[in-house]
C-alpha cells in the first residue's frame, strides 16, 4: 500500500499547534542580546550626520551601528549581488546613500528587546534629501528596457497584419498595483559567531542560498557559515532573497561578541524585503468572428528600485498560453526611488494573467463567444513559443471539470441580467497556468538500530508541507510506514537543495529523497542476505523487499525480519546511503506547465457597490498529487490570495515622501474568514511520464493565477461595468 498520494495529516501540525516548532524568531541562545533595525525617514539623498549620543546612554544598549562606524565589508559587501536568487543589492551601512525611504541606516544592540527599541528612537539623522522620484505615472516617460533581461521583447509571426482583417479587436489598458507578501512571520534572524564560524538562525526559503550570501558579503568561505531553518511561517517569494537584515544581524553579533536576535517590525516589511512592483500593461487582442485569435500584443511597463534591476515579466504569459500565430510582447522599467520588488507567489504570471484574461473576456462579449468557448477555440496543443509538446496537458478537463461543477452553462451572458437575494449575480471565468521549474537536488537516508529512518535534504517547509510529502516518498521509497521515518530539513549541514522558490520543492527534492531511500534499501538488502544469521541468508537481492517495516522473500513472505534485525547484529551501525538527482534531457524535449481554469461567482450590492465573492470553482491538471490534503490546502491558499489581489490589496506609497501609507495588517487588507464563501478546488488525474519520477509538478503558485482576472470579469457581469484597475474597490463601482 503505497503511502505517497494518500492525505496523510501533516507531521509538523502537532509540533505547531502545541507550540513547540520553533520559528526563526523563537530561536535562543545563551547571552543572546536583541537588534532593531532603523530605516530612513526620506526616499533620495544623503545622511549627513546621525548623533548616537543619547542613544548610547540608554539602558542596556550595547552597539549602535551607523554608516560612520559599521566595519567595512569587501567590496562594500556587494558581492552576494552575483548569486542568483540570493542575494539582493543590500544596505549594510557601507556609504550614507539613501535610495528609499524606510532603508536600513542603522541598527541598535542592547540587552533586551524593549531597551533596543526605546534607544533605537533616540537616534537623531540629520538628512540631505533630494527630489525622490516617485510618481510611476510622471517617471513612466522615462522607461527603458532592462538591461539584464535579453528575452524581455519577443514577436513571432506579423501582428500588425494579424490585426488588420480582425473582426474583432480589443485594445486596452490593465493595471495592477504594489502588493506586499505579509506572511505572518515576519524576516528574522539571529546570529551568533564561534571565532570564524557564524551560525545563522534565518527564516528563509533557501538556507543554502543565505549561506552563500552572507559568506560573499564577509569574504568568508561558505563552509563558515551555517544557516538553520526547520520552520518558516509563510515565505511567498520575499523569503527568497537575502536582505539586508541578514548580514547587518551577522555584522552586530560581531561587533558585540555575542548572538543577535534581529526580528523586522511589521512596518519594516515594506520595502526593506521587496514585493510585488505595479504594473501598466496594454494589451491588444484581435480575433476572426469564430474567436480565432489572429493577434496579440502585450507590452507591460512596470518599476523597479533604482540600486537594483528586478523585473516582473507580466507578459510571458502571453507569449505561450493560447495558439495565436502573430504574437509581440515587451517589458519596460520605469526606476522609481523605492526599495528593490522581488518575486512575489507567481511572479509574472498573476499580474499578466489578470490582464490577459480580462482581455480575452472583452474580445469574448465582443464576438458573442462564450469565454470558455473562446478559449477552447485558441487552446494550445503544444506549446507555440517553444514549439514543443507538452509533458502533459489537461486544461481541456479543467474547463470541462469546472465549467460543469460550477454551473456555467446557467449564465445568462447578458450583464445585469442575473440576481439573487437583491444582489447582481455574476459568473467569470479565466485561465490558470505556471511553469513546472526543477533544480538539483540532494539527500541522505540513514537506517538505524531502531528500526526507523533518518532522511534529511537542505530544502525548507515554508508552512505547505515538505515535511510530511518528503516522508511519504521516503516511507513508501523504503518500505517503512511513515511513523517511523522522521524527515529533516531547513540546515546547510544536510545536503543541498534548491530554494522553496518557483513551485519545484517536491519536483526537485523528492527524486533525490526517493534515489537515496532505494540505495539505503538495497545496501540494508545486501547486509541482510550475506548475514548468516538472517532468515534472508543466502536469497537473492531480487527476490528480497520490505513491506511495511520487514525484510521478506517475495517467494515467500514467511522468511522474514525486522529491518533493525541485520543493523544490531552487524553492531548497530546504521545504514547509510546519500543521492543526487536533477532534471535531464526531458526539458528540452518537452514544455512543462500546470494548467487550470477558475470560475467565480460575485455577488454585488447594486446600491452599495459591495463585492462579495460567493464561491470560485477550480480544477488544474498538475501531474500526481503526493498528498490530496496539503495540496489542496496551498491551491485553497493561492485563491484565497487572488482574492485579496482582487479586492483588497494595494500598497499605498504617498508621494510626498515615499513612504508606504499603509505599513500595518490593519490598514493593508487582506481577505478575512467572512471575505471568503465555498472555495470548491480539486486536481484532475494526469499521468505525467515525462516530468520527473514522481509525475509531480508544482502547485504552488498556480492557485493564485487567474483569480484576480476570472472576478473581475465575474464583476463585469454582474455590473456590466469593467474595471481594469485592481483592487476592484466598491467606488470604482459606484462613481
Ligand atoms: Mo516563489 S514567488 O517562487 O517564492
Amino acid at each position: 500500500m503505497s503511502v505517497t498520494g494518500t492525505p496523510l495529516d501533516r507531521v509538523d501540525g502537532i509540533p505547531k499547534v502545541t507550540g513547540r516548532a520553533r520559528y526563526s524568531a523563537d530561536q535562543t541562545l545563551p547571552g543572546l542580546v536583541h537588534a532593531v533595525m532603523v530605516t530612513s525617514a526620506i526616499a533620495r539623498g544623503e545622511i549627513v550626520a546621525i548623533d548616537t549620543a543619547a542613544c548610547e546612554r540608554m539602558p542596556g544598549v550595547r552597539l549602535v551601528l551607523t554608516p560612520f562606524n559599521a566595519p567595512h565589508l569587501p567590496k562594500g559587501g556587494k558581492a552576494a549581488a552575483d548569486i542568483p536568487t540570493a542575494g539582493h543589492v543590500m544596505s549594510l551601512l557601507q556609504d550614507t546613500a539613501v535610495h528609499y525611504n524606510n532603508q536600513p541606516i542603522a541598527v541598535v544592540v542592547a540587552d533586551t528587546l524593549e531597551q533596543a527599541r526605546d534607544a533605537a528612537r533616540c537616534l537623531r539623522v540629520q538628512y540631505r534629501q533630494a527630489d525622490a522620484v516617485l510618481d510611476f505615472a510622471q517617471a513612466r516617460t522615462r522607461a527603458r528596457k532592462p538591461d539584464e533581461d535579453e528575452s524581455a521583447d519577443s514577436r513571432r509571426g506579423d501582428p500588425d497584419a494579424g490585426l488588420r482583417g480582425a473582426a474583432a479587436v480589443i485594445d486596452a489598458v490593465y493595471t495592477t498595483p504594489m502588493e506586499t507578501h505579509n506572511p505572518m512571520e515576519p524576516h528574522a534572524t539571529l546570529a551568533a559567531w564561534d571565532g570564524d564560524q557564524l551560525t545563522l538562525y534565518d527564516a528563509t526559503q533557501y538556507v543554502t542560498g543565505v549561506r552563500k550570501a552572507v559568506a560573499a558579503a564577509f569574504g568568508i568561505a561558505a563552509d563558515k557559515v551555517r544557516v538553520i531553518c526547520p520552520y518558516v511561517g509563510g515565505g511567498f517569494g520575499c523569503k527568497g532573497s537575502v536582505w539586508s537584515h541578514v548580514v547587518l544581524a551577522a555584522m552586530a553579533a560581531r561587533q558585540v561578541s555575542r548572538p543577535v536576535r534581529l526580528v523586522l517590525e511589521r512596518t519594516q516589511m515594506f520595502g526593506p524585503v521587496g514585493g510585488r512592483p505595479l504594473t501598466e500593461q496594454h494589451v491588444v487582442a484581435a480575433a476572426a468572428a469564430d474567436g480565432a485569435l489572429h493577434a496579440l500584443r502585450h507590452d507591460v511597463t512596470t518599476c523597479t528600485s533604482t540600486i537594483e534591476e528586478w523585473l516582473e515579466s507580466a507578459a510571458l504569459i502571453t507569449r505561450r498560453l493560447y495558439a495565436c500565430p502573430n504574437v509581440q510582447t515587451s517589458h519596460r522599467l520605469v526606476e522609481l526611488d523605492i526599495g528593490t520588488p522581488t518575486f512575489m507567489r507567481a511572479p509574472g504570471e498573476v499580474p499578466g494573467s489578470f490582464a490577459l484574461e480580462c482581455a480575452l473576456d472583452e474580445l469574448a462579449e465582443r464576438l458573442g463567444i462564450d469565454p470558455v468557448a473562446l478559449r477552447l477555440r485558441n487552446h494550445a496543443d503544444t506549446d507555440p513559443e517553444k514549439q514543443l509538446p507538452f509533458s502533459s496537458k489537461s486544461l481541456r478537463e479543467c474547463y470541462r471539470d469546472a465549467a460543469e461543477c460550477f454551473g456555467w452553462a446557467r449564465r445568462d451572458p447578458t450583464p445585469r441580467s442575473m440576481h439573487a437575494d437583491g444582489k447582481l449575480v455574476g459568473l467569470g471565468m479565466a485561465t490558470a497556468t505556471y511553469p513546472t521549474y526543477r533544480s538539483p537536488a540532494s539527500a541522505m537516508v540513514r537506517l538505524l538500530a531502531d528500526g526507523t529512518a533518518l532522511v534529511r535534504s537542505g530544502s525548507q517547509d515554508l508552512g505547505t508541507g515538505t515535511y510530511t510529502v518528503m516522508t511519504q516518498v521516503a516511507a513508501d521509497a523504503l518500505g517503512l510506514p511513515p511513523a517511523r521515518v522522521r524527515f529533516e530539513l531547513g540546515d546547510t549541514a544536510f545536503p543541498e537543495a534548491p530554494v522553496s522558490g518557483g513551485s519545484q520543492s517536491v519536483a526537485s527534492v523528492a527524486p533525490a529523497v526517493q534515489q537515496a531511500a532505494a540505495a539505503a534499501r538495497q545496501r540494508l538488502i545486501r547486509q541482510a542476505v550475506a548475514d548468516t544469521a538472517s532468515p534472508l541468508a543466502g536469497a537473492p537481492v531480487e527476490d528480497v523487499e520490505i513491506v511495511d517495516g520487514w525484510l521478506q522473500r517475495r517467494s515467500d513472505p514467511a522468511q522474514r525480519e525486522p529491518i533493525s534485525a541485520p543493523i544490531r547484529r552487524a553492531g548497530g551501525r546504521a545504514i547509510e546511503a546519500r543521492a543526487s538527482a536533477r532534471p535531464g534531457k526531458e526539458r528540452q524535449a518537452y514544455s512543462m506547465h500546470a494548467f487550470g481554469a477558475v470560475f467565480a461567482e460575485v455577488r454585488v450590492d447594486p446600491e452599495l457597490g459591495e463585492i462579495r465573492v460567493h464561491r470560485v470553482v477550480a480544477r488544474y491538471g498538475a501531474g500526481r498529487l503526493l498528498n490530496r490534503k496539503t495540496a489542496h490546502s496551498q491551491l485553497m491558499g493561492g485563491i484565497v490570495w487572488g482574492i485579496g489581489m482582487a479586492l483588497h490589496e494595494k500598497t499605498e506609497l504617498d508621494l510626498a515622501t515615499g513612504r508606504v501609507a499603509n505599513a500595518n495588517l490593519a490598514e493593508y487588507h487582506i481577505p478575512v474568514n467572512a471575505d471568503i464563501g465555498t472555495i470548491d478546488v480539486s486536481v484532475v488525474d494526469e499521468d505525467d511520464p515525462h516530468i520527473n519520477a514522481l509525475g509531480t509538478k508544482g502547485i504552488g503558485e498556480i492557485g493564485i493565477v487567474g483569480v484576480a482576472a476570472a472576478i473581475a470579469n465575474a464583476v463585469y457581469h454582474a455590473t456590466g461595468r469593467r474595471v481594469r484597475d485592481l483592487p476592484i474597490t466598491l467606488d470604482k463601482l459606484l462613481d
